[in-house]
């Protein structure tokens, strides 16, 4: 693991976090891996060994530039939601054609972009179909397209990302099959090429993702008898990581890939798979400093500068980040809060906590924040985005900067 302790300080692969800190200007900051993100797109890679398949990495977990080329220069493609993640997907030189735009509410003008770009696009619904056939009449060419199908299968995760249900406003309704098939064959501009499927998040069983690829491969077999030929079968992302770090014993990508092989092999169809948390989630760390103590009585608090609106999970989901203090610290056990400066009691990092009692200044790092923390932070409070860094062997380098007030002022016409 790229991030561990040693002495009592926290390291992220051969450089001191503290020292990391020392010269960094603003706080709190992001701080990757880089060897961890090759790490673990690699373990993809050797898991699909034998298959053909796609590694589609959900851009939406973690949109900086710097992470999009270094995993499209490892070979990954891309999985977008949004026209512009299609345009940070260029700019980073994924192949257009080997990329897949999801999404339940696609406007036509980003169809429309996604068409002219050879984009995969997966058919979320009747509406979304015609708005497809009207983005190739616009931009006069076929596309390539997917049925995302509702598996209706519980993922046994937090019910806001849990995506494959029957009630989830995702996919089609898998009973208007044959009205989606009808519509594909009879239009001139459309290509049916594959069926999707995305369970949920933070999955942590392969069982859920054989059940699913069972379901799918029955799918599969009525659409080719229908006469199309399908060339894809996408499982979508999913797979959870180790927040906890209590030692569970997570699936592995090998595992979770090892788990359906057979069924792919029968079909004899490609893999399209969409990792985001699992690429990403392990490869960076917080680091906040701690502005100060302060108790109620029954009740500590750590007070530090990052919050909920540089790293939302907590407070929305109840998300578990594992923290600790960057630095050997001899201060009195106790249980903290681990809070923030922004003007809401929801502005928690973690709750209840035990954490030997900090010092002013002292660096306070939460784990496991590369997927969906920096992509989902907030100017609340006007706090400003934080910056992010990367460790590149013994380099530290800025891979963003921080956000500023002028950014921000920027956008008034005052
Ligand atoms: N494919 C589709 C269609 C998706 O909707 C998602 C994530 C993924 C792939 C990637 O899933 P992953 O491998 O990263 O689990 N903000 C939430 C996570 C929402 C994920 C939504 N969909 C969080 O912070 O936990």
């Amino acid at each position: 693991m790229s991030f561990y302790f040693q002495n009592g300080y926290l390291y992220c692969d051969q450089l001191k976090v503290k020292d990391i800190q020392s010269q960094v200007p603003e706080s709190p900051f992001y701080l990757y891996s880089k060897q961890q993100i090759t790490t673990n797109y690699n373990a993809y890679l050797e898991a699909i060994e034998g298959l053909n398949a796609i590694i589609g990495y959900a851009i939406k977990a973690n949109n900086n530039l710097a992470i999009l080329k270094h995993l499209q220069e490892l070979g990954s493609s891309a999985v977008l939601v949004s026209g512009n993640e299609l345009c940070i997907a260029l700019k980073a030189n994924f192949k257009p054609e080997k990329t897949i735009l999801n999404g339940n509410g696609k406007t036509i003008a980003e169809l429309t972009y996604a068409i002219q770009n050879q984009v995969l696009i997966n058919i979320d619904s009747e509406f979304d179909l015609q708005h497809i056939q009207q983005a190739t009449e616009k931009a006069k060419k076929q596309a390539n397209v997917l049925l995302r199908v509702n598996p209706d299968i519980d993922p046994q995760v937090h019910p806001y990302v849990s995506t494959g249900i029957k009630d989830s406003k995702f996919g089609i309704q898998n009973n208007k099959l044959d009205w989606f098939l009808d519509s594909i064959k009879s239009s001139t501009f459309l290509n049916l090429v594959g069926i999707h499927c995305h369970l949920g998040s933070t999955i942590e069983q392969t069982q859920i993702f054989y059940d699913a690829t069972v379901l799918m491969s029955k799918f599969v077999e009525i659409i080719r008898s229908r006469g199309f030929e399908l060339k894809y079968l996408n499982i979508g992302g999913g797979l959870g990581i180790d927040y906890h770090k209590q030692g569970k014993n997570l699936p592995t990508p090998l595992e979770l890939i090892n788990s359906i092989r057979q069924i792919l092999e029968s079909l004899d169809i490609s893999l399209i798979i969409e990792p985001g948390r699992s690429i990403i989630g392990n490869t960076s760390i917080l680091v906040n400093r701690v502005i100060g103590t302060k108790s109620n009585g029954k009740k500590n608090f750590a007070v530090v500068d990052g919050s909920m609106a540089e790293l939302i999970r907590p407070s929305l989901y109840n998300a578990y980040h594992h923290i600790d203090l960057i630095e050997p610290c001899r201060g009195q056990l106790k249980t903290f809060d681990i809070v923030g400066p922004v003007c809401e009691s929801a502005d928690f990092l973690a709750k209840d906590r035990p954490l030997a009692s900090p010092i002013e200044g002292m660096g306070l790092a939460v784990w496991d924040v590369g997927a969906y923390c920096q992509v989902m932070s907030s100017n609340y409070n006007l706090k400003m985005r934080p910056p992010e860094y990367w460790v590149d062997g013994k380099q530290l380098i800025q891979i963003r900067k921080k956000e500023c007030m002028e950014d921000y002022l920027k956008l008034f016409n005052i």
